[in-house]
Formats: C-alpha cells, sequence, structure tokens
C-alpha cells in the first residue's frame, strides 16, 4: 500500500518460484513449549504450498484456504521465495540475493508483529514485492511506510481529520451519497455493482472529506485507474520498475494535481481536510506538498480500494448465505454492526503486509522460533482470520459472531487502519440504504476476482433487485 501500492508494491508478479530446496525442518514439535529450542527455518513449500509463487494466488479459494489451514498447523512460520538471484517472486530485495520471507499465519503472530513495532519495522517497506528505492524517494514516503518517530508525527496530523466529532460529520455526507447511488441504481439499473456503487461510494467520500473540486475528481479518478490498471499477475512488477510506464505517470500527475491544490489551500484555507493538512502546525510541522500527495495517494488506496471490494464481497456474502440475509433484513439495527466486522473477516479485503526485524527476536517467548535481524516476515491478516484457535467454525459466515476480534483493520498497534470507524460507518450506511429501498437486491453470478497477493479486489460484479 502507500504511496506506490496500486502500481508497484500491491501486484503479484509472474514468473520464476521459489526454487531451492531448504530442507523441511518444522515438521515436528510443537510451537510452544518445545524442549528444544529451534529457530524458524526456511521450510521449502510445505505441502507443496508457495506463498511466493504468482501461481499460487490464482488457484481457486479452497484450495489457498487449505493451504493456508496446513500452514498454521506447523511449528514454525514458513519461509518462501529464499534463495532467488533473478527474483521474480515476491520476497525479492533490491538486487542481490534473496532471503525471502517468514508467513505469520497464526493470529497471535499476527497480532505480536502489529504491536511490537520496535521490532518489527515498517520503515523498510510494508509491500511485497518491495518497490525500487527510487520509487519511493519520487513519491515520498506515506505512513505506512514510515516508523516512529516520523510515523507517530505525520499520524499526528492527518488523525485530525478521523476523531469521532468530525467522523459524524462526514456520515451525513455518506448518507447523501449513499442515497444517490441507490437512486441512479433504480433509474438506470447498472449491471456491475463494483462500477455502479461499491468504486464511487467511498471515492466520493474521500474527495468530499479532502475537498477535491468537482471538475478534477473525474480526472483524479481516471489516474487512478490508470495507476492501478496493472494489478494483478499481468505484468512483471520487475519489468514495470524498469519501464516506468503509464501507471507511475498517472500517479506522479495525480500526486501534482494534488500538491497544487495544498499550495492553493494553503493560501486561501477552506472547511477540508487539505486545508487543515498543510495549515495544521503539530509539533511545528505541517504536511509538505509532496507527503500530501503521498497521503492522498495512500487514502485512495487503503481508503477506496479496500472499501469498494469490502461492499462487493459483502453483497456476494449476503447473497449466497440466504439465511444470514434473512436474519440481517429481519432487524437490520441489531445486526447491521456484526454484519459489517464479518464481512470484513470473512473476506479480508487486504491480504497482507510485510515486516523487517530491527534484532533478533523470538516469537511467541522466549521458547519460540528464532527471527533474525534483517529478516522479513508478512503478516496474512486472511490466514490470522480463519485460525480456528479464535474463530469457531473459521469458514463460516455469520453475522452474530461474537466477539469477533477479526485483523481485518490489522493487528492492532501504531499502524492500525486510520479509517476502520470510517470504512465501518460506510458499509452501515450503505447496506441500510440498499437493503431498505431495494430489499430483493443480490449479485448475479460469481464476482470476477483478481489473482493478486495483496487485496482481495473484486474487478466486477453483477447484480440485480
Ligand atoms: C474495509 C475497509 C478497510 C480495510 C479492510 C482496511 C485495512 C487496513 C489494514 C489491514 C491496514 C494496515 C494495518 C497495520 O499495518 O497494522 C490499514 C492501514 C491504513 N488504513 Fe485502512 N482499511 C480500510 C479502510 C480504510 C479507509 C476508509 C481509510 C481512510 C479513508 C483507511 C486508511 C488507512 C490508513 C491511512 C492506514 C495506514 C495507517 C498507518 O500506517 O498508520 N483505511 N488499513
Amino acid at each position: 500500500m502507500g504511496t506506490t501500492a496500486s502500481d508497484a508494491g500491491a501486484t503479484t508478479t509472474s514468473g520464476a518460484t521459489a526454487g531451492a530446496a531448504a530442507g523441511l525442518d518444522s515438521g515436528t514439535g510443537a510451537r510452544s513449549g518445545a524442549a528444544d529450542v529451534r529457530p524458524a527455518t526456511a521450510v521449502d513449500r510445505p505441502g507443496g504450498v508457495d506463498l511466493a509463487d504468482p501461481a499460487f494466488w490464482g488457484l481457486p479459494a479452497p484450495v489457498r484456504t487449505a493451504a493456508f489451514a496446513e500452514l498454521r498447523r506447523l511449528p514454525a512460520p514458513a519461509r518462501f521465495g529464499a534463495g532467488h538471484g533473478r527474483g521474480q517472486g515476491q520476497g525479492h530485495g533490491r538486487g542481490g540475493r534473496d532471503q525471502g520471507f517468514h508467513a505469520l499465519v497464526r493470529h497471535a503472530d499476527v497480532v505480536e508483529a502489529s504491536r511490537t513495532p520496535d521490532v518489527f519495522l515498517s520503515g523498510p517497506g510494508v509491500t511485497t514485492p518491495e518497490p525500487a528505492r527510487w520509487v519511493r524517494l519520487l513519491f515520498g514516503d506515506s505512513m505506512v511506510n514510515l516508523d516512529d518517530p516520523r510515523h507517530a508525527q505525520l499520524r499526528r496530523i492527518v488523525s485530525r481529520a478521523f476523531t469521532p466529532r468530525l467522523l459524524s460529520r462526514v456520515e451525513e455526507d455518506i448518507r447523501r451519497v449513499a442515497t444517490e447511488l441507490v437512486d441512479r441504481v433504480e433509474h438506470e439499473r447498472p449491471r456491475d455493482f463494483v462500477n455502479a456503487v461499491a468504486a464511487e461510494l467511498p471515492f466520493r467520500v474521500i474527495c468530499d472529506m479532502m475537498g477535491i473540486p468537482a471538475e478534477i475528481r473525474r480526472a483524479i479518478l481516471d489516474q487512478v485507474n490508470h495507476a492501478s490498471e496493472h494489478t494483478g499477475v499481468a505484468r512483471p512488477l520487475r519489468e514495470r520498475l524498469r519501464t516506468p510506464g503509464r501507471g507511475l505517470r498517472a500517479l506522479a500527475r495525480m500526486q501534482g494535481m494534488v500538491a497544487a491544490l495544498g499550495r492553493e489551500r494553503r493560501r486561501r484555507p477552506a472547511d477540508d481536510l487539505i486545508s487543515a493538512l498543510v495549515t495544521a502546525d503539530v509539533d511545528g510541522r505541517r504536511l509538505t506538498g509532496r507527503e500530501l500527495g503521498a497521503f492522498f495517494s495512500l487514502l485512495l488506496v487503503a481508503g477506496v480500494e479496500t472499501t469498494r471490494n469490502a461492499l462487493a464481497h459483502g453483497l456476494h456474502l449476503l447473497t449466497v448465505h440466504p439465511g444470514q440475509r434473512a436474519l440481517l433484513l429481519g432487524d437490520l439495527d441489531r445486526h447491521l454492526g456484526g454484519a459489517v466486522d464479518e464481512i470484513v473477516r470473512h473476506s479480508t479485503p487486504i491480504i497482507q503486509f510485510r515486516r523487517t526485524l530491527a534484532v533478533d527476536h523470538r516469537l511467541g517467548g522466549p521458547d519460540g522460533p528464532l527471527l533474525r535481524a534483517g529478516e522479513k516476515v508478512v503478516l496474512y491478516y486472511g490466514s490470522a482470520n480463519h485460525d480456528e484457535t479464535v474463530f469457531a467454525d473459521p469458514e463460516a459466515f455469520d453475522i452474530t459472531r461474537t466477539p469477533n476480534p477479526h485483523l481485518g483493520f490489522g493487528g492492532g498497534g501504531p499502524h492500525y487502519c486510520l479509517g476502520a470507524h470510517l470504512a465501518r460507518q460506510e458499509m452501515k450506511v450503505l447496506y441500510r440504504e440498499l437493503f431498505t429501498r431495494l430489499p430483493e437486491v443480490r449479485s448475479v453470478g460469481e464476482p470476477d476476482l483478481a489473482p493478486s497477493s495483496f487485496d482481495h479486489r473484486v474487478r466486477s460484479l453483477r447484480f440485480t433487485f
């Protein structure tokens, strides 16, 4: 995610898979309390699974689900992508020999890595594969890729826009946008839920919050679509970074437009987020034009793409689980909050983020597997959200699940999703409007999913009412 996510970091690449036979050293012993303290060692394709192979992410969902269940049973995190000289697999760094990454697939491990930020760093980058250094230099760092103190400083500035008080003002706006979108659905009878509704709502809400003038919104959306058009497995990442294509140029253009707006609002502040960000003086700092551009790109990827995918997955889940749908529609007030969280848990719109070890660390306590300084770990939120030691019958879609300590918005800690409250608000308001006015609304057929190791992207979803 971050400045470069949709174009550089968020994409699986085609090409070679992890090849080195590193030896399966984790087949014995329980993780905790093991008498022999074993380092977490490279496990090459346990049970034939290879998370570093882009092909894995194109496999049918039940196959991937079973693979993660298998990985969760291993006594130590498996390692993938190690040993590539040329590295088209996901674990490859910037040149040189790739050390791969450890896959954190259990709920407890993802929580630990998220909440121990001085050990599990974000600064070296959170996307896999890594964007080239020049991409970060050119576009600036967004907060997902920063550690304290810079992260805390930036987060203090931008979190002013996400306080419950300010978000209660946004609620009106969400309602107005949701009403307009459902009006349009009724009149124009579009076929694709993603384009007509799911992508529109969060984009308009962010633009309203930021104060993006109506006349340049289309242009920004066009640039975003260009920037993310290669999301998926279509074109190898390294190829794209060597020949920066339309995607990155589009991102640069979009950031340029936002930076220009920032300069204008600094001169003539208005009642919007851009003005607040460029005039706020927190710790003697305010956002520079470049930081503003980086933050806006982050919001578009983090706040628009994710919510759009969650909304689409939700409509489909509520279509293929008629019992849960009837329960929800029978008492929206009672079940809407639970339904939204269960949709985020079950579909987990963001699949993974990465961290890099600052120091040697034993996972789960002194007897746990050893992770070494400099090694990378990938936090698989979807796997954590289906961890059977935390969620009874994890594959079931159950809107009454209580408690529901899912990690769809992250595992806690300083990078926990800044927009979690806003996302829940958007989903609740939209579903309420949709199901109240069009109670027969449902998806038709299967969603068209883009194979990706980063997000559960729904390209399109046919629907009817
Ligand atoms: C269903 C929708 C959403 C999902 C599933 C989601 C998920 C996530 C996840 C997994 C993270 C990383 C957490 C971590 O590293 O611990 C994150 C971070 C973030 N999200 Fe969201 N998000 C959603 C909606 C939004 C919205 C609506 C916004 C804002 C408009 C937003 C803004 C952010 C930001 C700014 C960060 C980075 C925070 C930081 O690094 O300090 N997200 N999100």
